[in-house]
């Protein structure tokens, strides 16, 4: 077997923590976390675009931050905490967050926004209260690829932030 071959064939026993839930599985060294969401958890709600760590949309938290999950290697989030789009609610009911974007997010294909949530869910849990240059800055390494109606996006993220600090303030 090639030195290639033996990298591919790598696999390592890991435990990876999945929206709350302990997952032990033996996963190849060169899955990436993404790959490891969708194809062997089936958790499809992480979009996967570029596939190049350029445009957001596989954005998942990782110990709290947000991290694109076609950069982080499946193997590299060992002993650590993953949350996906649908650890957001545990998949029974939509979050706020949600319910915010799709009422306020213009026209659309929609693929970009499990990572801009995911992004908007990372600076809430940090920061309850941000300005409009926070939510930019949160937002800045989310595109809208596909439909490219970013400005929509940031409308929308702002209109997100506004109904929690409303709530922050009760
Ligand atoms: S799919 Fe990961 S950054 Fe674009
Ligand atoms: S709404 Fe289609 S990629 Fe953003």
């Amino acid at each position: 077997m090639t030195d290639q071959e033996n990298w591919q064939e790598n696999v390592k026993p890991t435990e990876i923590f999945v929206n709350g839930k302990r997952i032990n599985s033996d996963i190849s060294c060169r899955l990436t976390l993404a790959e490891f969401l969708r194809e062997t958890l089936g958790l499809t709600g992480t979009k996967v675009d570029c596939n190049r760590g350029e445009c957001g949309s596989c954005t998942v938290l990782l110990d709290g931050d947000p991290v694109y999950a076609c950069t982080v290697l499946a193997v590299e989030a060992s002993g650590r905490q993953v949350m996906t789009i649908e650890g957001l609610t545990g998949g029974t009911r939509p979050h706020l967050i949600h319910e915010v974007f799709f009422k306020e997010f213009g026209p659309g294909c929609g693929y970009c926004m499990p990572g801009i949530i995911m992004s908007t869910k990372a600076l809430l849990e940090k920061n309850p209260t941000p300005s409009v240059y926070d939510v930019i800055k949160a937002l800045d390494g989310n595109l809208c690829r596909r439909c490219g109606s970013d400005p929509c996006i940031i409308e929308a993220a702002l209109a997100v932030c506004e109904k929690f600090a409303r709530i922050e303030a009760r």
